[in-house]
């Protein structure tokens, strides 16, 4: 199995709902470990930046509006298989299809607010690592 790192976002919904312990607890029974992590309130510039695949999208404004509307946490995993286990984890994008167990069907209250964000490749996961921790040298545990 490849040790792999990921990005993971708890957002604005989730950390609002007082549940970022919990689901830091679901990452380390899973074992994913936490090697980076920080709260950040995003600019409109930021969250449009992070989200530009999907500029064209229908939901991209109200993608956006909704992860400015709030604090979000912002965590480096790293596991074997770290970022299909975290997509595991979250559940399905729309929480009415998560399956049971999973962070967003247990979290989350819609597809607007879908209370965690994870990289779905690793060219993402890269990109998506730098974009939130550039230049810091993280280390394995
Ligand atoms: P996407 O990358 O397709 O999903 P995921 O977060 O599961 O990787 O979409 C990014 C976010 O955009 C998603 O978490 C919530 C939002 N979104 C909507 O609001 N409506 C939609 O129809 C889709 C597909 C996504």
């Amino acid at each position: 199995m490849a040790l792999e790192r990921t990005l993971s976002i708890i957002k604005p919904d989730a950390v609002a709902k007082d549940v970022i312990g919990q689901i830091y607890s679901r990452f380390e029974n899973a074992g994913l470990k936490i090697i980076a992590a920080r709260m950040a309130h995003l600019s409109r510039e930021q969250a449009e930046q992070f989200y530009s695949v999907h500029k064209e999208r229908p939901f991209f404004k109200a993608l956006v509006d909704f992860m400015v509307s709030g604090p979000i946490m912002i965590q480096v995993l790293e596991g074997d298989n770290a970022i299909a286990k975290n997509r595991d984890l979250m559940g399905a994008t729309d929480p009415q299809k998560a399956d049971k167990g999973t962070i967003r069907a247990d979290f989350a209250d819609n597809i607007d607010a879908n209370a965690v964000h994870g990289s779905d490749g690793p060219d993402t996961a890269r990109a998506e690592i730098g974009f939130f921790f550039p230049g810091i040298n993280l280390h394995s545990r």
